[in-house]
């Protein structure tokens, strides 16, 4: 998709590919085929552990945010309308050549170039594989520049960050989840997928916890858990769950993500259950919340000798597995 629209850009003289100077490719999807640009030449910019992990076993230069001075950015449009426009803001004035926008209709590209248009040049943009590229030349409002962003959760604030999994509100399947922690959780605990820290928090206000390790992709979430827990328990990990390594944990506690980058994934849930199993201890548990139609009984059954349904409420289901069953595989 990416791959298509860019070729075609360059075929047709959509905006021209410099000779010399660094290019940088912004939020690509792990899936990118960056071929149509100089490998040498192009750093890629990305939040996520796993994305960043792949380009740079490709060769590529990868860094979490961008600096600059490039002479091309291509951005890969986000699905967040905030995340997008604070990348076009942060972008904008790190580019002296093209900067060019890439992204699906699905992901509202129609949208942000409808918005481009009326702030400056968009050109005519190359439509191809239900979606939409163009060059933008022109500025960007100050207000979309990514401000400070929190949530409060009984008179306490967490800061938050455009893009990152629940940024306005507090998810009511973790806060179900949190609410069903025992009061004599102890010892160590892991939290997979650990967002911007709610559910970090949460287990920290058990005062018999006594290390609590924070793994999670996104780096703007974890940066932000950082900053919404500073309690000397945590430990921060910017890690792929998938292959995350530690200590046998007493509690694994997570609220899985079940997409990976825009396409809906329950294989990564079920990913994270067998990591959990492989992460506690013989008779540890797993502390989990999901969307109610997601298939992840099996694999819970499969891995855990005891599995306990806690509550189901709301389109979600908390639920307790004991005991992993180390043994077993798939
Ligand atoms: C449903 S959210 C839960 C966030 C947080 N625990 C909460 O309850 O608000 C799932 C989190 O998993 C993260 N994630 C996705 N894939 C991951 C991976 N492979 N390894 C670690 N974290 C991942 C996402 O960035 C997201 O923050």
């Amino acid at each position: 998709m990416l791959a298509a629209r860019l070729s075609l850009a360059l075929d047709e003289g959509a905006f021209n590919l410099p000779d010399t100077g660094a290019i940088a490719v912004v939020a690509p999807a792990r899936d990118a085929d960056l071929s149509a640009l100089p490998r040498d030449r192009t750093t890629v910019i990305t939040r996520h552990f796993p994305v960043h992990h792949h380009f740079s076993a490709l060769g590529y230069a990868v860094e979490t945010t961008a600096r600059g001075p490039y002479a091309l950015t291509v951005i890969c449009l986000p699905r967040a309308k905030a995340e997008a426009r604070a990348l076009v803001a942060e972008l904008a004035p790190r580019t002296d050549g093209p900067l060019v926008i890439d992204g699906q209709k699905t992901d509202g590209i129609e949208s942000l170039l409808k918005d481009l248009r009326k702030l400056g040049d968009t050109g005519a943009p190359v439509v191809k594989a239900h979606g939409k590229l163009f060059a933008y030349r022109g500025a960007v409002p100050e207000n979309w520049r990514a401000g400070p962003q929190s949530v409060s959760d009984g008179g306490r604030s967490f800061q938050t960050a455009p893009g990152v999994f629940s940024a306005d509100g507090i998810d009511p399947g973790s806060a179900a989840l949190a609410a069903h922690l025992p009061r004599d959780l102890k010892g160590r605990v892991i939290d997979l997928g650990a967002g911007w820290g709610y559910l970090s928090a949460r287990a920290l206000t058990h005062q018999k916890v006594t290390a609590i390790d924070l793994v999670e992709a996104d780096h703007l979430a974890l940066e932000a858990a950082r900053a919404n827990i500073t309690d000397d328990r945590a430990t921060f990990h910017w890690a792929d769950a998938l292959s995350y390594q530690a200590a046998p944990a007493d509690h694994v506690i997570t609220n899985p993500p079940f997409h990976t980058g825009r396409a809906a994934d329950p294989a990564l849930g079920q990913g994270f259950i067998r990591a959990a199993a492989r992460l506690l201890r013989p008779k540890g548990r797993l502390w989990l919340v999901a969307n109610r139609h997601l298939p992840y009984e099996q694999t819970l059954e499969s891995h855990f000798n005891t599995v306990t349904p806690l509550a189901e409420q709301a389109g979600f289901k908390v639920t307790l597995a004991q005991a992993p069953r180390k043994s077993r595989k798939g």
